[in-house]
């Protein structure tokens, strides 16, 4: 009686799980994913089984996702949608997602996100946002994103990356950031910082390697000195430093003749030239202080060896005349012990 319940129950399950599949998807209960992967899909399928955890959207050509695009399906762990054609994602697209752990929207055309995009996804662990054409990320993203572990970027147009949004992922471990178009000044100084002190504490990066300007283009951020960028703490860094263009024109003009703008924007370039004339002073100074230090050494051992056989050979008389003297000397002795009695 209670095993025929049961599998009356299962039977019930499974159907209400096959008539909730959508048509172009592979529904599998035991483990509540649902498979719409390489579908043709260009939207959403509307009737998702609503206890499904695992949702594949991959390689379809879905391009826009609505406020609340996943309504239907609140208990939605991992949501797959790499390799779609989205361009924008709509604020509150991920509204009602609780429990999301893992976000793939690799291999889309997103441009830009909006400020606090994934507000809404407090149980984050991991966001991918590879291999698209985001040239711009806002300060926040998801509100404190304490379960965050992974965050990729790699493979977008970014130049640079606001310090305030590493800082909203207190517990990123693993952080994805080759192959962007990073303009290493004095913008890059935060993140340049932020790596340091999360690579010791045993974070993992793929590295920043920079796009621009000429001087540093292929060289890997962390490896430019920190005396470098000592021109970026000195003063404060302008707002009209981001504009496109004027690097180059501040580069090769003079910092006398430029206009207030232009002059604080050639303070943000990093200047590479101290180095080697530093370099170069550094070098004379050794070799101009060997050369005395050698003249000095060859002058004290010259004078060595000659005081030296000086002191031989003075020896060697000395000795000769001590020898005579001290003979003399017995002969005075006994001459005056011989006439003292007299
Ligand atoms: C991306 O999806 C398309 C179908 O939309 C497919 O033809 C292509 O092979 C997929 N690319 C990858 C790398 O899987
Ligand atoms: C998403 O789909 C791609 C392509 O099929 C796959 O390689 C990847 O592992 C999937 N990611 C997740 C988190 O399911
Ligand atoms: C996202 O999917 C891609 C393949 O499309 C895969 O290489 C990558 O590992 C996935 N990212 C995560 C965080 O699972
Ligand atoms: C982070 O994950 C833990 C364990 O799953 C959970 O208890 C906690 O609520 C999560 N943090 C947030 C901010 O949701």
């Amino acid at each position: 009686m209670k095993g025929e319940l049961l599998l009356l129950s299962n039977v019930m399950f499974l159907l209400g799980v096959a008539c909730g599949c959508p048509e172009k998807c592979h529904c599998h209960s035991s483990s509540k994913s649902v498979d719409c992967g390489r579908q043709g899909l260009v939207e959403i399928p509307p009737d998702l089984p609503p206890q499904t955890l695992t949702l594949h959207l991959e390689n379809n050509q879905i391009h826009q996702l609505p406020a609340f695009a996943f309504r239907s399906v609140p208990q939605l762990m991992t949501l797959n949608l790499s390799n779609n054609s989205l361009s924008t994602l709509a604020l509150g697209a991920f509204d009602g997602l609780q429990h999301l752990q893992v976000l793939n929207l690799t291999q889309n055309s997103l441009h830009s996100l909006e400020n606090r995009l994934f507000h809404s996804l407090p149980q984050l662990r991991e966001l991918d946002l590879s291999s698209n054409n985001i040239s711009h990320l806002p300060a926040s993203l998801g509100k404190p994103w304490e379960n965050l572990t992974v965050f990729a970027v790699q493979q977008n147009q970014l130049q640079q990356l606001d310090r305030t949004l590493l800082e909203s992922m207190s517990n990123v471990r693993l952080l994805f950031l080759k192959d962007n178009l990073w303009k290493c000044n004095c913008h890059l100084l935060g993140l340049k910082l932020w790596l340091e002190k999360f690579i010791y504490k045993g974070g993992m990066t793929d590295g920043v390697i920079c796009a621009s300007p000429d001087t540093w283009r292929g060289k890997d951020l962390l490896k430019i000195p920190h005396e470098l960028y000592q021109p970026c703490l000195s003063d404060q860094v302008p707002s009209q430093a981001l504009q496109p263009g004027s690097a180059r024109r501040a580069a090769v003009s003079l910092p006398e003749t430029h206009s207030v703008g232009e002059r604080d924007h050639s303070e943000c370039e990093l200047q590479p030239k101290p180095k080697p004339a530093n370099l170069r002073h550094a070098v004379a100074t050794v070799i101009i202080t060997g050369v005395v230090c050698g003249i000095v050494c060859l002058m004290m051992l010259v004078a060595a060896i000659y005081g030296c056989a000086y002191a031989a050979i003075t020896a060697q008389y000395c000795g000769e005349h001590l020898a005579q003297t001290s003979e003399s000397g017995r002969m005075e002795g006994k001459e005056l012990f011989d006439s003292s009695p007299a």
